[in-house]
């Protein structure tokens, strides 16, 4: 699907008031932990993101009485169509999909009574749910293969499956990538140091430690987003936390009750098409984690001013509300290699902002970027020039030069961050811009381009 952006600077207006679909990362988290509690566990607010559902439909393979709400929550086939490698719904060019207000409710029969699956698991496009199902298949005694898409199978795997193997699994990588054989059995604990900062590697790490023998710790020098430790704290089980060691002991959870956060990646792009649109916004019942918030820091020091409320929280997890005040002037930051790890996934949405501002910005040793849905510090870098901007990747550093762009067309290269990105960066262009593949925002952003029309964008479907 291509959409034209045009410029949408617009003074006074109604503010829009907006809500993002659940977060990802957490859903992935709960639907895994909701599967193997003992006992019915209820999710609300799950994201029909095709991420999301991966994990599902993964774990439905592997369970019994969890197995038919899963699967049918995974497969909810109707409004979804196969093309192209990736899937989006048809309906997203109306609207939005009527978000499901249902929970999902999961009969989980505990950890011990995972059972072999017929055929491989698909984990789709997301890196997460491979990771995350590794670490947990990691202690079921039987062999699954864990699969994915193009891009998927071309990420790195050894990061997870060296810690698991020391643990007791047996890992088999396709020279470093999927597809993953994992053949489980007893773990126990180890102490690992995270050298690539990956919440991906310690939550795997974190979910077969729960079932391992001893301790697992898992130190990160540079923090990553916690909400593997901070669910099973809230469900009771021996986390550990001292300084930047996170360690558990095993345990058994029973089912739960959550309401998934609205995610806090996909408001990011919301409040930057609202800052580029001179528009005030506020997003509520959205995910606050400072694990996940960062990035509104580094608007404020763009220029970008908002404010953060909190009020709930569920199982561990903060959730509020954001508010944009309207009236941006952006400028140019640097974002070193300390907090790039807390950004990770902003950073797209940051570097088409900082097009927009004076002066320079630039992301400090960002390699992992490159090892993403797809290598998106080359990517980023090309988007924003064929937008009529000035951007280069240099090693492993990202520069944006600001002055604003002056439109042409840019392609998602199937990454939904990149989709979302492009979008955004249209509404303060001069001219047009034409996106490409914007159906890939499915993949972390159900509805997105309706979403992106609340939030003050003019945009324009064109096939
Ligand atoms: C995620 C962690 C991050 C992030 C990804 C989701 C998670 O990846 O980029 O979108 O849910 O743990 P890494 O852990 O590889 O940095």
């Amino acid at each position: 699907m291509r959409i034209h952006v045009r410029s949408g600077r617009r003074a006074g207006g109604d503010d829009a008031v907006m809500g993002t679909p659940g977060d990802k990362s957490i859903a992935h988290r709960w639907l895994i932990l909701a599967a193997t509690a003992t006992g019915p566990s209820r999710l609300a607010h799950l994201p029909p993101s095709l991420d999301v559902r991966s994990t599902a439909s993964c774990l439905s393979r592997v369970t019994v009485k969890a197995r038919p709400a899963l699967d049918l929550w995974a497969s909810n086939a109707s409004s979804w169509v196969e093309g192209g490698g990736s899937t989006w719904n048809e309906t997203s060019r109306e609207g939005p999909r009527e978000p499901s207000t249902r929970p999902l409710e999961v009969e989980g029969e505990g950890r011990a009574t995972l059972v072999e699956s017929r055929t491989d698991l698909d984990c789709g496009n997301s890196g997460t749910s491979m990771r995350l199902l590794a670490g947990l298949l990691s202690s079921a005694p039987f062999s699954c293969r864990l699969v994915g898409d193009t891009s998927l199978s071309a990420r790195p795997m050894e990061r997870v499956a060296e810690p698991l193997r020391r643990m007791g699994a047996r890992i088999d990588t396709t020279e470093g990538h999927p597809p993953l054989l994992v053949s489980g059995g007893s773990l126990h604990g180890i102490e690992h140091l995270l050298e690539v900062p990956t919440a991906q590697v310690k939550g795997a790490l974190l979910l077969a430690g729960i079932a391992a023998d001893g301790e697992t710790l898992v130190t990160e020098p540079v923090a990553t987003r916690d909400h593997t430790e901070r669910a099973l704290a809230a469900l009771g089980a021996p986390v550990r936390r001292e300084g930047t060691t996170v360690g558990v002991t095993r345990f058994q959870h029973e089912g739960f009750d959550g309401s998934v956060p609205g995610d806090v990646s996909s408001a990011a792009f919301l409040i930057g098409a609202a800052a580029l649109g001179g528009r005030a916004l506020s997003i509520e019942g959205v995910g606050l984690n400072p694990s996940r918030t960062r990035y509104l820091d580094v608007l404020t020091r763009m220029g970008v001013r908002t404010e953060t409320v909190i009020t709930d929280e569920q199982l561990g997890e903060p959730v509020g509300r954001i508010e944009l005040r309207a009236e941006a002037e952006l400028h140019g930051t640097t974002i070193d290699e300390g907090e790039l790890p807390l950004v990770i996934d902003e950073v797209p949405l940051l570097a088409v902002l900082a097009a927009h501002a004076e002066g320079e910005t630039w992301f400090l040793g960002a390699h992992e970027l490159r090892l993403k849905e797809t290598d998106r510090l080359t990517r980023i870098a090309e988007g924003i020039r064929s937008l009529g901007g000035h951007a280069a990747a240099e090693a492993d550093d990202l520069v944006i030069a600001g002055g604003g762009l002056r439109g042409g067309v840019a392609s998602s290269g199937g990454d939904h961050r990149l989709a979302m990105a492009f979008a955004v960066a249209g509404v303060g262009a001069e001219g047009v811009c034409e996106v490409r593949g914007v159906e890939a925002a499915e993949v972390s952003f159900p509805g997105f381009v309706e979403a992106l029309r609340e939030a003050g964008a003019s945009v324009e479907v064109v096939e």
